[in-house]
């Protein structure tokens, strides 16, 4: 299916770059091109892979010119290169607006100058009603996205993708806790009736690989998800450790929101149900004033967004089960060191 075909993975070296080239890797595809910044993760990656489809190339989002270079040839593109974790990006606001929100639009910008045929932008469930600097650089790169959508030409599909928090990544609380549980330390919670969407690295690579195979022109694509509270997270990760840890609340942080939401209630009246997923349609309506101000959609009125209060939710054990196939966890459990 992917013979003499080449794939680029913007910020290939993190969690879900190395997610998604270990699939590709056992397909017939031609070649998988790495594109970051640091240059010791891709020597790290090129001695653990040694794989002579993997093609390493150091340049940044911010700059259109290393895009290019990097993008010649290329049949399609996982855009999964960010800033990502909401502290720094608070601090430095500018910097997620460079990266994620300009930094999208250079991606698609040599996409579409390339040829490029399919490119996948990685979304987040932060970019829906966005409270915080990291969700508002990702609202904005989903805008431009679907702008950019409208604009294509050769028939090149873009689309978005938007997960919730993937359990046990870089940044994730669940090494913390595990580590905090290890150390004797109390577990810090900022609130305990807080929810989060659980998703596992599968389930993200699942997500954009639907996109891929799926997308029409500036549709973006949901997975479903189960949530629990926080509460629930430290009491199934207690029961797993056999542990006694206090529980310290230390309160809702800068940028954090009680629950998350995935599809806002405009999105949920136009979205399709796919089963496993949700696939929102761009707005392909001429935005001219008179429509904008004289048409409206009444459904939006009595509908509800989907968020991590509203979906299934996980009990302890359902979790315990979830966590228990985390590899962090399993290592935990056989006190290897693990990353926080
Ligand atoms: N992990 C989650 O919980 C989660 C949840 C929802 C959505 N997502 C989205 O999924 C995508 C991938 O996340 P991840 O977990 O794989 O993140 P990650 O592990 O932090 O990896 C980020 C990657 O982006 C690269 N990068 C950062 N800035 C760059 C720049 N200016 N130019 C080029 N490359 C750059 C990094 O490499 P260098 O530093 O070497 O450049 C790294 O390879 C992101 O868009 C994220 O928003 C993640």
């Amino acid at each position: 299916m992917f013979k003499d075909k080449i794939l680029m993975i913007t910020g290939g070296t993190g969690t879900f770059g190395n997610a998604v080239l270990k699939r590709f890797l056992k397909t017939d595809i031609k070649e998988i091109r790495i594109f970051s910044r640091d240059e010791k993760k891709q020597d790290d990656m090129r001695k653990m892979y040694s794989n002579s489809k993997l093609k390493f190339y150091i340049g940044d989002v911010r700059e259109e010119n290393s895009l290019k270079d990097a993008m010649q040839g290329t049949h399609f593109v996982f855009h999964a290169a960010a800033l990502k974790q909401v502290p720094s990006c608070e601090f430095f606001p500018v910097q997620a607006l460079l990266t994620n929100s300009l930094g999208t639009d250079n991606v698609l910008k040599a996409a579409i100058n390339s040829g490029v045929k399919k490119t996948i932008v990685l979304s987040t469930d932060k970019a829906v009603y966005p409270i915080n600097a990291m969700g508002i650089s990702k609202a904005m790169m989903e805008k431009i996205a679907v702008a950019k959508s409208r604009i294509t030409t050769h028939n090149m599909i873009i689309s978005c993708t938007r997960y919730g928090n993937v359990m046990a990544s870089r940044g994730s609380v669940i090494p913390l806790f595990i580590s905090q549980i290890q150390n004797g330390n109390p577990i810090t919670i900022t609130d305990p009736e807080m929810t989060r969407f659980m998703m596992t690295i599968e389930d993200a690579v699942e997500l954009v690989l639907f996109a891929y195979k799926h997308a029409q022109n500036g549709d973006i694509f949901v997975k479903k998800a189960p949530a629990c509270t926080i509460q629930i997270l430290v009491d199934a990760l207690k029961k797993i450790f056999n542990a006694d840890n206090p529980v310290e609340i230390i309160g809702t942080r800068h940028g954090e929101k009680l629950y998350e939401t995935l599809l806002t209630r405009e999105e949920m009246e136009i979205a399709t149900d796919l089963k496993e997923y949700f696939r929102v349609p761009a707005d392909t309506r001429d935005l001219n004033y008179d429509l904008y101000f004289e048409e409206g959609c009444e459904g939006v009125s009595h509908g509800e967004d989907y968020n991590s209060h509203n979906t299934q939710r996980l009990n302890i054990d359902d979790m315990c089960e979830l966590l228990s196939g985390l590899d962090c966890v399993q290592k935990s459990l056989r006190d290897e060191k693990i990353d926080i």
